[in-house]
């Protein structure tokens, strides 16, 4: 069984709605989306995957997915997790970006596209239909930039009119948007930004926009104002370009003088799935050298559960 399966859903950016978001695409819900009415036709191929998956027979892209477990009974299908991934646009161009958004041009082109889908149609239907677990949902904006979703204070409103757990927020940062302070006031947001560097400079080379001193600002005023609980800062190990102690070293002094209480560091996607290559071995000191300054200082040091497995093993597991 895969308990994303049961729980899980995601708006992708194919056009597609899947039972999750993983490495692995996972097998298509609905597709068409742009075209559909209702989504509800959901439900029924859910239960025929998750009959053949208890015949032991695997979708192709679920195979070798690191979420599949023994099967164990349960009732237990309500939404509890919606990823929103239907929207691409954003304003700076991440080298790595998995949505595609590395370059200053595409983002250009892409900044008066319309959305693929309206979701907040989707979503209410969901909850007409009684299908979301209303105090669990935990919603995970995804996508390109939240500031970029023309609507997305419509979507988060409705979400907390109708019922919601977490809503998580990952973004750049580079725009101070109120609806966050508001969640993370209200105790439903959580707000995640990949600064990746702790200087100007390679902040620049990594996300292509001078945007470093706006972006740390706004950090400042969210934890001045809502304070740090619910802030993470992330670091993703960018190879040739943030990959250093001391590099991680100002990141971390820079953590310190905002008071952020928790980081991530973690690896750059594209060294599991475009290279399946070796782990290089210095990413095992800067490992290393962040659970000893994080213990140190008090800092709360997330490794994603995925990005531990590849550590561990040193080569891609796909
Ligand atoms: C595509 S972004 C969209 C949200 C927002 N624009 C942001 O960057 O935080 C979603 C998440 O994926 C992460 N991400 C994107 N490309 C990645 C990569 N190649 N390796 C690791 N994380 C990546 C970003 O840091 C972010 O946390
Ligand atoms: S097994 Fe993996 S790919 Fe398939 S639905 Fe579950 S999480 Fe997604
Ligand atoms: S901020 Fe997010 S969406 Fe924008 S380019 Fe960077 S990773 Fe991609």
């Amino acid at each position: 069984m895969c308990p994303l399966l049961n729980t899980n859903l995601h708006f992708a950016s194919r056009d597609t709605l899947e039972p999750c978001c993983s490495a692995n695409i996972g097998p298509s819900l609905v597709s068409n989306l742009s075209k559909k009415e209702s989504i509800k036709e959901f439900i029924n191929r859910k239960k025929k995957i998750i009959n053949l998956l208890k015949k032991g027979r695997i979708p192709k892209n679920c195979q070798n997915c690191v979420h599949l477990t023994d099967y164990k009974p349960t009732d237990n299908f309500k939404i509890d997790k919606i990823t929103l991934n239907h929207y691409t646009q954003c304003n700076c161009a991440c080298i790595y970006c998995t949505q595609g958004n590395r370059s200053l041009e595409k983002i250009k082109e892409d900044e008066n596209k319309p959305v693929l889908y309206d979701v907040l149609k989707f979503i209410n239907e969901l909850y007409d239909n009684d299908l979301i677990d209303k105090e669990k949902l935990y919603i995970d904006f995804q996508g390109g930039n939240i500031s970029c979703l023309r609507n997305h204070e419509e979507i988060i409103n409705t979400f907390l009119k109708r019922g919601v757990g977490t809503i998580y927020i990952p973004t750049n940062n580079i725009i101070y948007m109120p609806v966050i302070e508001k969640l993370l006031k209200l105790k439903k947001g959580e707000m995640c930004t990949a600064l990746d560097s702790g200087t100007k400079e390679t902040y620049f080379k990594i996300k292509q926009v001078d945007k470093f001193d706006k972006s740390v600002e706004n950090i400042r005023r969210y934890i001045e104002s809502a304070g740090n609980d619910s802030i993470i800062i992330k670091y993703i190990l960018v190879e040739g370009f943030n990959d250093n102690i001391d590099e991680f070293g100002k990141f971390i002094n820079l953590m310190i003088e905002l008071n952020v209480k928790i980081i991530v560091l973690d690896i750059d996607y594209r060294d599991i799935i475009d290279k399946a290559y070796t782990i290089p071995k210095h990413y095992y000191e800067i490992v290393k050298y962040a659970k000893e300054v994080c213990k140190k200082n008090s800092i709360i040091l997330g490794i994603p559960p995925y990005t531990t497995k590849v550590l561990e093993k040193g080569y891609s597991v796909k």
